[in-house]
């Protein structure tokens, strides 16, 4: 189980290129999830190790503050402004919405598990629902990078992008544009 380099931080961020930190986000989603689908064989391995332990508390960091704001920057700054384009992106945004939801649910049964890692009364619990949220959250990235991000490039203006790159380093407390950027 490699837990090292899973740093949850926008680096390098560049919100000039808001599309970009997206697919950056969902890189580090993915990497997330394979480290908790190698948590959950590895406690069913080798019991709550030292390494289990750290591992959850990385993965319950990760999703709890970076990925919840990915979700944010969707549903409060992308979303709007390409839903009323077609009926096909309003149904996918429908679509996507109600992914984030069925996220959001699977999380709250997860994560107090990852917040008691050592102590767990039922680990094949953990692993069953380490590996939904795994599975769900992956195909969703997934339908977003192969459905949605290519069709909305060509929509949005400079202007809009500006305007979502401004709101997602808001979000993140940062300063627009990035130091250096002018
Ligand atoms: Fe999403
Ligand atoms: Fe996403």
């Amino acid at each position: 189980m490699e837990i090292e380099n899973f740093g949850a931080q926008t680096d390098n961020a560049d919100f000039s290129n808001p599309l970009a930190m997206i697919h950056a986000c969902h890189e580090r989603i993915r990497r997330f999830c394979r480290l908790l689908q190698d948590a959950g064989s590895a406690l069913q391995q080798h019991g709550a190790s030292q390494d289990f332990v750290t591992a959850c508390k990385h993965i319950h960091h990760y999703f709890s503050t970076a990925g919840k704001l990915h979700h944010q920057d969707e549903e409060n700054d992308i979303f709007p402004l390409v839903i009323r384009t077609s009926l096909k992106i309003a149904e996918l945004i429908h679509q996507l919405k109600q992914e984030h939801r069925q996220l959001d649910q699977l999380w709250e049964s997860l994560a107090p598990l990852l917040q008691s890692a050592r102590h767990l009364d039922d680990p094949g619990q953990f692993i069953r629902l380490a590996n939904d949220y795994a599975r769900l959250a992956v195909a969703h990235v997934d339908k977003e990078e192969e459905e949605f991000l290519p069709v909305i490039q060509h929509l949005l203006s400079s202007e809009q992008l500006e305007k979502i790159g401004h709101s997602m380093a808001l979000r993140r407390n940062l300063a627009f544009p990035p130091p250096g950027f002018e």
